[in-house]
């Protein structure tokens, strides 16, 4: 990087990819937390841990599979795609397979006929025939998924195979699908969803018992969400440091997002860009008040 021209001011509070955009025009830097990086945190690593067991073991004819249950906004889908990242040939934890880990995102009133006609498409199989793929078809291809399909697969928003759009009701039919894929084809699946995933899988005592529930938890007080801060704070493009760190402003954040990751983040995006509209040169609490940041609590409480 090169030095800061005389007179210029270093922004050191800033990440380098942050200083290139402190001085550019609201609308890139009101958008820029988007760009944030994944951020490691002490509690995800046993989840992240079991992921990894899980994948690199041989193909069994009973595969475990793992369910990570949150809240909205905890972080599930960001540590999913971390898994997948770590996983994929070439990262961290490669597996020596040549078939790519699979990611599939559960769509809100998804069928059992749609899992198993994504799982088999993202496969890549070339044999696959014109028509959409329904439940019954697994069988059939269910050999040379043994052989050539993914060595996991990774399956969000698993809650929304369990209800849909417009029913309270579970689904039941999606249950044995769910089973059978994974033993037929032989492959963990690592989920993750909300409660109503966890309620689900407990309905089932086969599907319960193939399962390792792991709640990805919030981030402590403390420490730990001091350390997040402090990374947070390094992609806020303002020119001046924000001390989120200090104990009353860190309290405030923790109080208002309940150490929950997403609602750290939208909390702090809702500042930044009432910083930015009122060009105030770093957040302080008086200024996240008058931006109107609320709590999730808060925010549900008047909605209502
Ligand atoms: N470790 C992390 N570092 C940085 N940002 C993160 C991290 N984990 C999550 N986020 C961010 O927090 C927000 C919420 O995360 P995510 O979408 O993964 O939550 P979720 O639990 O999947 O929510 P939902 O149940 O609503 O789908 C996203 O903007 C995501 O980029
Ligand atoms: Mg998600």
């Amino acid at each position: 990087m090169t030095a800061p021209l005389f007179g210029q001011p270093a922004y050191e509070h800033l990440s380098p990819e942050t200083r290139a955009v402190v001085g550019m025009n609201s609308k890139v830097r009101e958008d820029w937390l988007y760009q944030m990086p994944f951020f490691a945190y002490d509690a995800m690593w046993p989840i992240f841990n079991e992921a990894m067991f899980l994948a690199r073991q041989p193909r069994l004819p009973r595969p475990h599979n793992l369910l990570i249950e949150g809240p909205t906004n905890s972080g599930k889908s960001a540590l999913l795609a971390l898994i997948a990242a770590a996983l994929k040939p070439g990262g961290d934890h490669a597996l020596d397979h040549p078939v790519p880990v699979m990611l599939y995102k559960c769509a809100s009133g998804v069928r059992r006929d749609d899992l198993v006609d994504g799982f088999l498409r993202g496969s890549g199989l070339e044999i696959l025939p014109r028509r959409r793929l329904r439940a019954g078809d697994l069988i059939h291809y269910a050999p040379i998924m043994r052989l050539r399909g993914p060595r996991v697969v990774l399956i969000d928003e698993v809650h929304n195979l369990f209800s849909r759009a417009g029913s309270k009701h579970t689904v039941t039919d999606t249950i044995p699908t769910l089973r059978d894929l994974s033993m037929q084809c032989q492959v963990p699946l690592i989920a993750a969803g909300v409660k109503k995933a966890l309620y689900a899988i407990q309905s089932d005592p086969q599907l319960e018992n193939r399962f390792t529930v792991m709640r990805l938890p919030p981030l402590q007080s403390g420490a730990p969400f001091v350390r997040m801060l402090m990374a947070f704070e390094r992609w806020l493009p303002l020119p001046e440091p924000s001390q989120l760190r200090q104990p009353a402003f860190a309290q405030y954040l923790y109080d208002l997002s309940g150490g929950w990751i997403g609602e750290l983040k939208d909390v702090l995006h809702r500042g930044l860009r009432y910083a930015i509209q009122h060009q105030t040169p770093c957040l302080i609490v008086d200024l996240m008040q008058a931006a109107g940041c609320l709590s999730a609590k808060e925010r549900r409480a008047v909605d209502i």
